[in-house]
């Protein structure tokens, strides 16, 4: 069976969405399922092109021990958005940028991170770029990608039966 293919976005693809990716790939390993997932992040812009997560990002993922060794920004392109199941932004300026770079019969896949959080509906995870709460990006994942994962493990298993 093809593999999910998630992909995290954020503006700079340093801070939010490499840190989604590190979590979601660490949960994927923890729960034995890392081989039906292709876990991806990327940026709306191409302003950090090539740079290492932010060194403020680098020490919250320290912390927790998640493993970003070799990842790099790299701007969105037209092939991550086709192969992507679910492409799971940070903020609604996310959501703007995206909606006009995805086709139309592709916009079912954008998603708001903290949507699928009851009681977060339309919620952003404010950019620690500027607010240096790398904390908080961290806290508001880990409430929501378990979340995600459950969606997707139960609609992959539902396709299996
Ligand atoms: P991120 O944070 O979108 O969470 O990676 C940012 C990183 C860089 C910039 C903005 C946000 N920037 O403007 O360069």
């Amino acid at each position: 069976m093809a593999k999910t293919n998630v992909l995290f976005v954020c503006l700079g693809n340093i801070c939010r969405s490499p840190m989604a990716e590190a979590m979601f790939k660490k949960m994927t390993t923890e729960q034995g399922i890392s081989n039906h997932y292709q876990i991806n992040s990327v940026a709306t812009s191409s302003e950090e092109a090539g740079n290492p997560p932010h060194p403020g990002a680098q020490a919250e993922m320290d912390k927790h021990n998640l493993n970003y060794a070799g990842h790099h920004s790299r701007p969105i392109t037209s092939a991550d958005i086709k192969n992507a199941d679910y492409i799971i932004t940070m903020d609604e300026s996310n959501i703007y940028d995206l909606q006009h770079m995805i086709p139309t019969d592709e916009q079912h896949k954008l998603h708001l991170c903290m949507d699928i959080v009851p009681g977060q509906h339309g919620v952003s995870i404010v950019d620690p770029w500027y607010t240096h709460r790398f904390d908080q990006t961290y806290t508001m994942l880990k409430e929501s990608l378990p979340l995600w994962l459950d969606q997707m493990e139960n609609k992959r298993k539902e396709l299996q039966n």
